[in-house]
């Protein structure tokens, strides 16, 4: 059962190397302690190739370490088999990616209920009005029938921030999610993930190469060549 006393993420010991048993096997995170609290909103930083979206992808149980453990919830997951995970990742996790990932051929409010459909076939009344409610919260009411390609690329961000909220998560997870978009609509994008982390109480987890953005946020952690190398409060 998850145990929503503890922090949503402590990660212990967490180690993770590509390419194991070849003789290119390289080791990119070095054994990253880290907790991330109920309603924390830190900004994950750090130079390009140092580990970021290795770790992000580790923390969204999408790829598997090779060493430590990780607790979400406060449930270890490394004994954890692949329904499991999925299943936790589901109910746990929303990831917002640099590049959206909408599906084309479905509309707005299709692409933010998929996590739902995926888990559950076909979405309920409920759904569907959680769903238009998150549109709506993200700017885009009018836009629910609309396909992605006729949305701006800022829109389609949105569209793909309300699909990440669909499932109530927990931690929210982005990488860069803002670095395909404009300074504007990089800062609107951005002010969504402070409103939602407020409002909703999810623990946000965003990273970002941009310091006007990462100073905006609660906490930053900076990770260099595989090791965190700081963790601090922002001054307010
Ligand atoms: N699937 C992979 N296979 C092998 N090496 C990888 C893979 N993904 C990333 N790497 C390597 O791991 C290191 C960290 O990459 P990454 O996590 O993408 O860093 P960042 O997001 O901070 O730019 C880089 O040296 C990268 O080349
Ligand atoms: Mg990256």
């Amino acid at each position: 059962m998850p145990d929503y006393s503890q922090d949503v993420l402590r990660l212990h010991a967490l180690r993770k190397s590509y390419n194991i048993g070849l003789p290119n096997e390289t080791e990119v995170l070095h054994g990253i302690d880290l907790e991330i609290g109920r309603t924390d909103f830190a900004a994950l930083i750090g130079p390009s190739g140092s580990g970021k979206s290795t770790l992000l992808n580790v923390i969204g149980l999408l790829d598997k370490p090779t060493a430590g453990e990780l607790y979400l919830l406060g449930q270890p997951t490394s004994t954890m088999d692949d329904e499991a995970r999925t299943t936790l990742r589901g109910n746990a996790i929303g990831f917002v990616f640099q590049f959206h990932h909408l599906i084309q051929a479905f509309t707005a409010i299709e692409n933010v209920l998929m996590p739902l459909m995926l888990a559950h076939g076909k979405p309920s009344q409920p759904a569907i009005v959680h769903a238009r409610a998150l549109l709506a919260a993200v700017g885009l009411e009018k836009f629910a029938g609309t396909k992605p390609n006729q949305l701006s690329g800022g829109q389609q961000q949105r569209v793909a921030i309300a699909r990440a909220l669909i499932t109530e998560p927990a931690l929210l997870l982005a990488d860069e999610p803002t670095g395909n978009l404009d300074t504007h609509t990089a800062a609107e994008v951005f002010d969504l993930f402070r409103r939602f982390n407020r409002e909703f109480g999810c623990a946000v987890l965003l990273v970002t190469h941009d310091p006007r953005l990462s100073v905006a946020c609660d906490r930053t952690i900076n990770l260099v060549d595989g090791v965190i190398v700081s963790d601090a409060l922002n001054k307010t």
